[in-house]
């Protein structure tokens, strides 16, 4: 092949590579709703000045182009090496994180390729942060809920979580990210699908559970088992 048309060939692929990244942005970001922009310096900094130390895992959900992930792990390094997961649908961004911390060696950042409404969280998490639009979190709130323990903290940058009600909002002095919401996992309702009787202590099977002794005063025994709503509460047996 001459010169000229090795060049030609050249421009063609880099037109092709450029052209197909910006599709997969375009269609990811009709997908989610959201594009990976990232958050404001001002707002990073505060995310993660809420950050608690202590063991557990800190998820990020929807990291975008890993702005508030590095500082994350960065951060979660100094406090003793805790892991970072993010979880990111959008492959461009994914790949530039993934990249990005094998060059910068992150050991304790985790990046995913997933849709963060069908992946399970960690049990130790101990912490979310999150910048995604209200739409996304009212559906990411049942999932907070199933695999979240009741009081972890759930931190989101700009927009509020829908049937939550806040800890905290904090107003910051930036017309970018004007507004973080701080939540904590409230106590779950759960769908009891069996109730065995033992002295006074009711063995609730509940779903996707194993089954928990709660105290018989919190159960009401009239609607049907399958669909009885009760508070967590749950005791240990003694
Ligand atoms: C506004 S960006 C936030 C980026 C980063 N968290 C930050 O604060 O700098 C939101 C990101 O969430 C991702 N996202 C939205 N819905 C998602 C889902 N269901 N699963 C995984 N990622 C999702 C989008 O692809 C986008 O990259």
């Amino acid at each position: 092949m001459t010169r000229g048309g090795t060049a030609i060939v050249f421009e063609y692929t880099v037109l092709f590579c450029v052209v197909s990244s910006i599709a997969q942005l375009l269609i990811y970001c009709a997908i989610t709703g959201i594009s990976p922009i990232s958050s404001s310096r001002i707002s990073r900094k505060f995310i993660l000045s809420l950050v608690p130390e202590g063991a557990g895992t800190i998820c990020e959900l929807g990291a975008g182009w890993g702005s508030l992930a590095f500082p994350l792990a960065k951060q979660s390094k100094q406090f003793g090496d805790e892991r970072v997961l993010a979880i990111e649908l959008s492959s461009l961004p994914w790949l530039y994180v993934k990249l990005r911390s094998l060059i910068f060696r992150r050991p304790n950042l985790d990046i995913v390729r997933a849709n963060f409404l069908a992946y399970p969280l960690p049990s130790d998490t101990k912490a979310v942060v999150c910048y995604l639009h209200s739409e996304m979190l009212e559906k990411a709130r049942p999932v907070l809920e199933q695999f979240l323990n009741p009081g972890t903290i759930v931190i989101s940058n700009v927009f509020d979580i829908p049937g939550w009600e806040p800890e905290s909002v904090h107003r910051l002095e930036d017309s970018f990210c004007p507004q973080v919401y701080v939540y904590r996992v409230p106590e779950h309702p759960v769908n009891v699908v069996d109730v065995l009787r033992a002295n006074e202590i009711l063995v609730v099977t509940v779903a996707n559970s194993t089954p928990k002794p709660i105290p018989v005063e919190a159960i009401s025994t009239e609607a049907p088992h399958d669909s009885i709503n009760i508070p967590y509460t749950v005791e240990t047996q003694a």
